[in-house]
């Protein structure tokens, strides 16, 4: 039997079309990833969560010699986030970077080892949550759930 699995997602031009929130977790994620550290790859990374309890967490990439060691700016920041809120939802993620390793108009897309520990993130919570986010051009993509990035993600 064929099957087929599609997912969907919002774009926009600019991301300034996006509401006060949101935009606050824009500019929140892209004032953090000031503070990468990725004299490797030389692109910086800024990760924001918005919790229920309207806490904002941050994170930026943050690179080793050893390379594998590193790790990205959304597993910081959901990691610190439950680490030090365990009980607080993820209602948004919002990503953006800022390098030359992928041209302006790429999506800035999570890698794969990110986009398993976000689908994990929403099954602990029980509750989907949207991810934003936001190219080098500008330009943002919206996903309503983190599972929509990752179909037949392992375990689920
Ligand atoms: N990186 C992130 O932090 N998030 C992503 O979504 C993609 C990649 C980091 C990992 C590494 O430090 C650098 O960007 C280049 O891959």
């Amino acid at each position: 039997m064929e099957k087929k699995i599609s997912i969907e997602y919002t774009q926009l031009a600019d991301w300034k079309e996006l509401n006060e929130a949101d935009q606050k977790l824009v500019v929140a994620a892209e004032n953090i990833l000031k503070s990468a550290y990725a004299p490797y790859s030389r692109f910086s990374v800024g990760a924001s969560l918005l919790l229920s309890n309207g806490e904002i967490v941050l994170g930026s990439n943050q690179e080793n010699i050893a390379y594998p060691s590193g790790l990205c700016a959304e597993r910081v920041a959901l990691f610190y986030a439950g680490s030090n809120f365990p009980n607080e939802t993820v209602e948004t993620l919002c990503v953006i970077a800022k390098g030359d390793l992928v041209d302006i108009d790429t999506i800035l897309s999570p890698c794969g080892g990110c986009r398993q520990v976000m689908v994990e993130t929403e099954m602990r919570q029980q509750t989907a949550y949207r991810v934003i986010m936001v190219s080098q051009n500008g330009s943002a993509t919206i996903f309503n759930s983190a599972t929509q990035l990752l179909p037949l993600a392992f375990g689920v």
